[in-house]
């Protein structure tokens, strides 16, 4: 059976009337970035790891003079703050400002956490709520599992996991740019796989960083991690003595509800991204919230 075939699916989401399902067009979720740059879907078999996982690992996105930039912003930023401009002076700015809606981070997340009423081709069906440097050397971080069991909550918290035959949904979604090399056990974020979707409550076990319950990962420098943040997770100390972590954390949530506060740029620096990387930062609900269309076209589709 060729891909096509054996991948073919007609989800059936309820839209937001009389139980007539949701009908998502090619033109509802944008198909380039706000620099331009088309936005690379997942693949097949990306889509059903992140799915059945609960996260996954892309091995060398960044490289060559790119990756250079960001790596020397983050160290600036770490080292030598005062050296970059105050409006620029966070992970939202500089060279990794690009990070927030790069190519696969949008070709993920208009998969898995887009709302398409409220997405366009000028427009993201995300917003962006946190955005931080985890800069580490030997000894820094530690260990505290959450979440997981993501499937049955009630309404009211966005660290939740919905599936549908065809369509699965992370409001929440943890997208984590290792800049340096992470060595596999050796700091890397610890995940549990599945957990997302797990009904039982945890083991003794989880409590173990050692434990087989937890997997990890080590990849090249310029990788990227996403993981659903309904995932039972944690930091653990870095022991790489080879290098420092240098790992950008930015945290997706619907356009209308979130966990945290609403972020806000320093307001020059909101001044000077585009149009479209704006729309990550817009007030989170619904009514008129949509670039370039109408919040209500895809309701009452029958
Ligand atoms: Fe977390």
């Amino acid at each position: 059976m060729n891909e096509k075939a054996s991948n073919y699916q007609d989800p059936y989401i309820v839209n937001k009337n009389l139980g007539f399902p949701l009908q998502i067009g090619s033109s509802d979720l944008p198909s380039e970035n706000a620099d331009g740059q088309p936005v690379i879907e997942l693949t097949v078999e990306q889509k059903y790891v992140f799915d059945t996982r609960g996260w996954l690992l892309v091995p060398e996105v960044l490289g060559g003079s790119e990756l250079e930039e960001m790596q020397d912003f983050c160290y600036r930023l770490h080292r030598d703050p005062e050296s970059i401009p105050e409006h620029e002076r966070s992970t939202l700015g500089g060279a990794v400002q690009k990070l927030l809606d790069h190519p696969v981070v949008v070709g993920l997340l208009n998969e898995f956490t887009a709302y398409p009423p409220l997405s366009s081709q000028e427009c993201y069906g995300f917003s962006l709520e946190g955005s931080h440097l985890f800069y580490r050397s030997v000894g820094m971080g530690g260990f505290g599992p959450h979440n997981g069991n993501g499937l049955y909550r009630l309404p009211g918290d966005v660290h939740y996991y919905d599936a549908f035959p065809g369509k699965a949904y992370s409001p929440h979604t943890r997208i984590v740019w290792e800049l340096n090399p992470v060595k596999k056990g050796q700091g890397g974020t610890l995940l549990v796989p599945g957990s997302h979707k797990s009904v039982h409550t945890a083991p003794d076990e989880i409590q173990n960083p050692d434990s087989d319950i937890w997997t990890t990962y080590g990849c090249p420098a310029g990788s990227v991690v996403f993981f659903t943040e309904a995932l039972t997770h944690s930091g653990t100390p870095w022991t790489n003595t080879e290098n420092d972590r240098l790992a950008v954390f930015n945290l997706y949530s619907p356009v209308d509800s979130g966990f945290a506060r609403r972020l806000k740029p320093h307001p020059d620096l909101l001044e000077s991204m585009p149009p479209m990387r704006r729309t990550l930062f817009r007030e989170r609900h619904i009514v008129d919230n949509v670039v370039g269309s109408d919040y209500r076209r895809l309701y009452n589709q029958y």
